[in-house]
């Protein structure tokens, strides 16, 4: 289903930037999903298929990990930009499924040259690290995401352009998987990967992936030569930024909106908005400080009414109260100009919401050691699932999203109230200005 709108008449702020403001599973799909309904073109410019999108569509659930949701949009092109690790395993499984749904690729779906391929040998070099970390594991998705980033900026990583070439494919293939095998050999001491299926497979993905491949940054452009609409879509969380997030305790790609303008190949002046994506508490999957995370009953209540375990990996996420501290940070790293608030319909049973609003030693440094400064503001106690309209949310609801409001001094334009892609109340949509 498409939403119908008269483009030239609504849009003028054109390229529109999602970013995540908590430690990822904000809730990102669902939104990139309403305001793809706008868009001509989505673009995915960082991480990889360790983001996970829950997306329900007319009570239809579906999970998109790599490919942008813009997909399930008929008329909507879909990018996948250099910034993004490519696994085609995952890729090619992930168009398989959506075909059996009845989705169609056939010009829509473009992989930039430039994106780095995750071979299966970065996945066990992946999870043989984390192994060896133990109880210091950092608790990564297990799908490669850091070892292929770490073998691009070592200059020795393969990428989507080698796949067009199937005369140096094989020794390019060959010699990155003896060097990963002789770390998993030697250094991980754990089983090499067979360089001869990763071979024939890799043969495989160049037939397959090869009429994807395009230059994304100069598609991009066109689009926006003609003044078409495009939505950026980032993936995981400002907290799990590589240089500003909870080091070591982050993922490998900058999450943060920098990532667009070098995952994309665009400049500062080819983005107009910027919304942030906020949850109305904060969960965060994985190991690292947490200073608002709760291990009572609340914890329970926002894991079980959130249906909070991974879309992707299935694991359960810790929950806590809403950050204000990073959320201010949040708008920092990113110039966040608006922002959606999601899952607040979780809240709806609480009979008091705490907001940390700043903290007894204020560093970066000693996360773990932070005692939070919490505001107590009261619960409304009733029900705010699916609601769609601002006038019809209780008066206590209001208080508290106006609350956030007046500390981050960042309006909260759009507010998600269910799982369902129509349960938004919309007090201004960021394509309009
Ligand atoms: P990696 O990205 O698999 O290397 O994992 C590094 C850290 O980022 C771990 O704490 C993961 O749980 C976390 N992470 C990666 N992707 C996501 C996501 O999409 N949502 C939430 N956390 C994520």
């Amino acid at each position: 289903m498409r939403y119908t709108l008269n483009l030239r008449d609504t849009y003028m702020n054109n390229n529109v930037v999602i970013i995540g403001t908590q430690w990822g599973d904000e809730g990102k799909g669902k939104i990139v999903d309403w305001l793809t309904s706008y868009a001509k073109a989505v673009v995915r410019f960082q991480g990889g298929h360790n983001a996970g999108h829950t997306l329900v569509v007319d009570g239809k659930k579906t999970i998109l990990r790599l490919i942008p949701s813009g997909i399930l949009h008929e008329n909507v092109i879909c990018y996948i930009a250099n910034g993004v690790v490519v696994s085609p395993e995952a890729l090619l499984e992930e168009i398989a499924e959506l075909e059996k749904h009845g989705i169609s690729f056939c010009g829509r779906l473009h992989l930039s040259y430039a994106a780095p391929i995750i071979l299966p040998s970065h996945v066990a070099l992946d999870q043989a690290r984390e192994h060896v970390l133990g109880i210091h594991k950092i608790g990564t998705t297990g799908r490669g995401i850091g070892p292929t980033y770490e073998d691009k900026v070592a200059r020795r990583g393969l990428r989507l352009v080698d796949l067009l070439d199937i005369n140096t494919l094989t020794e390019k293939v060959t010699t990155l998987v003896n060097y990963h095998n002789f770390l998993l050999e030697h250094y991980y001491q754990v089983k090499p990967i067979a360089l001869k299926d990763i071979l024939s497979t890799a043969m495989e993905w160049s037939q397959q992936l090869s009429p994807l491949i395009t230059d994304v940054s100069h598609c991009v452009r066109t689009h926006q030569d003609k003044n078409e609409p495009v939505l950026f879509e980032g993936a995981q969380g400002s907290l799990l930024d590589i240089d500003h997030g909870t080091y070591p305790y982050v993922t490998s790609s900058s999450t943060t909106i920098s990532s667009v303008f070098s995952g994309v190949g665009i400049g500062p002046s080819q983005v107009d908005t910027v919304l942030g994506i906020m949850k109305a508490y904060t969960t965060r999957v994985g190991s690292g400080p947490f200073p608002s995370e709760l291990h009572d009953e609340t914890a329970e209540y926002l894991a079980k009414q959130g249906h909070e375990f991974g879309s992707n990996t299935k694991r359960l996420r810790r929950c806590g109260w809403l950050d204000i501290v990073f959320i201010k940070k949040a708008i920092q790293l990113n110039s966040i100009s608006c922002f959606c608030l999601t899952k607040l319909d979780v809240l709806d049973g609480l009979s008091h919401i705490n907001l940390v609003i700043d903290y007894q030693i204020k560093s970066m440094l000693s996360l773990d050691m932070e005692e939070p400064i919490y505001d107590i503001l009261p619960g409304w106690e009733s029900n705010t699932a699916g609601i769609r309209d601002w006038a019809a949310l209780p008066l206590n609801t209001k208080s508290y999203i106006e609350k956030i409001e007046s500390l981050i001094g960042v309006p909260i334009t759009m507010i998600s109230t269910g799982p369902d892609r129509a349960d938004l109340i919309i007090r201004k949509n960021p394509f309009q200005s």
